[in-house]
């Protein structure tokens, strides 16, 4: 049977990682800069996390969400310690289009309102209306363009204010790093305007956390570089280290129901496991203040490159813009340099999404490793 033929692939075949690097079939060694996709948080195959996943799956792997599981309450309490997220609750899924699906849906349950607004080169994922507030037609469905959603500038607070004036909207979602658009941010002025906007028209503001979230962009959450207090917090990639896990995280005002929301697998114990390990690592390992280190280390060795014409960012969210096309770039450097990094709607942005714990060697190694292969780019063009 053949596979539905969505993604085009790039000829490398993982077989095995370890801390920040992946091997192929061959055994030849990639230095991992891209995480696939900002997921490794804590490293390939981590020793905290191999070891509880391998107990738990042992143990049990899964029961419904109809009994008790501790290890919801375990991982709740880990997280509010860490993000100091203080009385928010903690609601389980599998992925980050579902944690935004779940998301808007309790926006619109709570208000009683239906209609979104979301912001031009933003992604929330691919199902219903989490694809419908993403910024790409080219995934938007007939299905899916019956959901009311308005798509607004980043940064236009007076079109977020006329919108929300209207007063049938239920959620304002943002990235406050965009991922897949290419790492622009709106300005701190935008972002509390927002929040005060929807704290005025009774709406909620909902942080897309699951790409810049989980510690990636320095502080626990990145919208806690403002002062902004979101309803609902959408959480995926990095929390499970590759473990499919996503969760929203809900301000203590909103209500929960019994029924309200639900799923079959989202949380089961070893998601939580797994989820946990990852929590446990950034806090033993002291992730964060890594990653402001090596955030800080990463854009002072980018100034050096000349080729370089923008540093977008923030932490280890991190983008590098040309004033080319950077696919041949990116094929350069995983075919002949053995480095995966990652595109962006923007196609002149290289986008840097590396495990939290990346050493200091491993940048040397890649900006030794681009210069040449920007070299042999432009010999080629
Ligand atoms: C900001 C953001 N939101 C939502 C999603 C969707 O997550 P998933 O692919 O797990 O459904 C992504 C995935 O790239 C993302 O970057």
């Amino acid at each position: 049977m053949p596979l539905f033929d969505v993604y085009p692939l790039y000829d490398v075949t993982p077989v095995s990682g370890k801390g920040i690097h992946v091997y192929d079939d061959q055994g030849t060694e990639y230095l991992d800069l891209y995480g696939g996709h900002a997921v490794i948080s804590i490293g390939h195959a981590h020793p905290n996390y191999v070891k509880a996943v391998t107990t738990q799956v042992e143990t049990l792997g899964f029961y419904s969400n109809a009994i008790q599981n501790p290890l919801q309450k375990e991982l709740a309490n880990k997280l509010e310690a860490l993000s100091g997220c203080k009385d928010y609750q903690l609601f389980l899924v599998n992925s980050g289009a579902e944690a935004n699906e779940n998301a808007l849906k309790l926006a619109s349950f709570k208000t009683g309102k239906k209609r979104v607004v979301a912001f031009k080169k933003g992604f929330h994922g691919r199902t219903s209306a989490a694809v419908a507030a993403t910024d790409n037609q080219n995934i938007v469905a007939p299905i899916n363009a019956q959901q009311e959603v308005t798509i607004l500038e980043l940064n236009d607070v007076e079109g977020v204010k006329r919108e929300l004036e209207k007063g049938d909207v239920c959620a304002v979602i943002v990235e406050f790093i965009q991922g897949i658009g290419g790492l622009d941010q709106g300005t701190a002025e935008f972002f509390e305007q927002v929040d005060a906007l929807c704290k005025a028209n009774n709406a909620m503001f909902v942080a897309d956390e699951i790409q810049c979230g989980y510690a990636r962009s320095g502080k626990f959450f990145a919208f806690q570089h403002y002062n902004v207090t979101p309803d609902i917090i959408s959480l995926a990639k990095g929390m499970g280290n590759g473990f499919p896990i996503g969760g929203i995280l809900i301000h203590p005002d909103i209500e929960a129901k019994y029924g309200m929301l639900g799923t079959t697998f989202g949380g089961n114990h070893l998601a939580c496991a797994a989820g946990l390990a990852v929590l446990n690592t950034i806090e033993s390992e002291n992730l964060l203040a890594n990653v402001n280190e090596m955030g800080a280390y990463f854009m002072e060795k980018a100034k050096e490159i000349p080729q370089i014409k923008e540093i977008k960012g923030r932490g280890l969210m991190l983008g590098l813009e040309f004033d080319f096309e950077v696919g041949d770039l990116r094929k350069e450097l995983i075919y002949n340099y053995k480095i995966f990094t990652g595109g962006a709607a923007n196609k002149k942005l290289l986008r840097i999404l590396p495990p939290l714990n990346i050493e200091k060697a491993h940048l040397d190694q890649f900006f030794e490793l681009l210069k040449v292969a920007l070299k042999e780019v432009e010999i080629k063009a």
